[in-house]
């Protein structure tokens, strides 16, 4: 067993250290905010009472848990194993962190960041061979995905190290490279997107939605973006058309804008794209639709195939613990057949208006896959 520490006990910190914990590791957490210290152990026993109501986790379990879940200052997690940052999205924040921490422990340093490059958040330390990225999904608890972004230099013995303890924990723990979005937010994009250009050229929502639920998938576009909501769809779309140089296969969308501008920003105002309509029928053209949306989750897919440090098999797992979603993005496009993704690509490409046409232009990994 390790000895974990946690920084930052906001919704991922807290889910985190549970995840840890219950996996019978001893964990040490902190948070800069006293109130988020004092109020840490109530939170996860609230976080926890209501699958104890439901006969899911014995009470037992639960008080194990939290007896395991230790909360300090910064220095109470000297003696730690391996300590992951869950705090405010700041690059300047997680560097003074780590290098504050490298100083009072050894530990391997992981972050939790969404959208922050872990090269940038290495630099500047004595020993960047200590940091890596480990990604968790909210609710960390319940999420089995989590992302592991090894930097070239990350000490190996490390690397195999935090994915052992975060396997032991129960997580499927996927390689990828330090790449904007690591693997899921960076290739969910164009279910997001394809969505929004299919509205913008006169599909309603709830059509687009119908059409991918019968294509299998739980949730369509428009409801997962109203569970989100817009503003964190467009705030997530928009920082990763910035880290990849606005090239067209980020393009935000108007229809985007233009709903967040609405203020109808999904189930938290209670009105969004869809909700709270329900999915109508599924239209005629379903099978287009869906052809369509996966054959361009499957370009972006083997685009960052194609840049290294993952595998098919590792992007079409994260894509499904990630999301959801009923296979990966390589999976859908063998059932298309790649030749017929190829040439839906062609259709849209010669289609598109001419700022969107390298959207639709075949990457080589897709390519290469023929
Ligand atoms: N919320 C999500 O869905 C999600 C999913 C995956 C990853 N992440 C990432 O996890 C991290 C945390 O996100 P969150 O949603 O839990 O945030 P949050 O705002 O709920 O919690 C952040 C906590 O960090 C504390 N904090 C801020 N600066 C600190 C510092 N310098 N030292 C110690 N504590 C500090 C805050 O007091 C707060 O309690 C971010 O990097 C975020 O991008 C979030």
């Amino acid at each position: 067993m390790a000895t974990i520490g946690v920084v930052g006990l906001g919704v991922m910190g807290l889910g985190i250290a549970q995840v840890y914990a219950q996996a019978g590791h001893q964990v040490w957490a902190t948070d800069a905010w006293p109130e988020a210290r004092e109020a840490a152990a109530q939170r996860l026993r609230q976080g926890m009472e209501p699958r104890v109501a439901s006969g899911k986790m014995a009470a037992s379990e639960m008080e194990a848990i939290l007896s395991r879940i230790q909360i300090g200052a910064l220095e109470a997690l000297a003696p730690c194993d391996l300590i992951i940052e869950a705090i405010a999205e700041k690059l300047d924040l997680k560097q003074s962190l780590f290098a504050e921490l490298e100083t009072i422990s050894t530990a391997t340093l992981a972050t939790n960041t969404s959208s922050l490059s872990v090269t940038k958040i290495a630099a500047g330390l004595r020993d960047p061979a200590r940091v890596l990225g480990l990604h968790f999904f909210n609710p960390a608890p319940v999420m089995r995905l989590v992302e592991l972004i090894a930097l070239p230099g990350t000490d190996a013995a490390r690397i195999t190290q935090a994915r052992s303890w975060t396997e032991v924990a129960g997580k499927t723990v996927i390689a990828c490279a330090d790449r904007p979005g690591f693997i899921v937010n960076r290739c969910a994009r164009p279910y997001y997107g394809e969505a929004l250009a299919l509205m913008e050229e006169g599909h309603s929502p709830g059509e687009i939605d119908a059409a991918m639920v019968a294509a299998g998938y739980r949730l369509g576009p428009f409801s997962l973006m109203d569970l989100v909501g817009a503003d964190i769809n467009l705030a997530a779309t928009e920082g990763l058309a910035q880290a990849m140089g606005n090239h067209p296969r980020y393009h935000v969308f108007p229809a985007l804008r233009a709903q967040v501008a609405s203020g109808q920003l999904g189930r938290k105002t209670g009105r969004g794209f869809l909700h709270p309509n329900p999915l109508p029928a599924a239209p005629p053209d379903t099978a287009a639709i869906a052809l369509r949306i996966e054959a361009v989750l499957a370009n972006e897919a083997a685009s960052l195939l194609a840049e290294g440090g993952t595998t098919e098999q590792g992007i079409d797992t994260a894509l499904q613990l990630g999301l959801n979603f009923p296979r990966g993005p390589f999976a859908s496009a063998r059932r298309h057949g790649i030749s017929e993704v190829l040439a839906e690509l062609r259709r849209l490409q010669a289609a598109a208006p001419a700022p969107l046409k390298a959207r639709y232009a075949a990457s080589p990994g897709l390519l290469a896959l023929q």
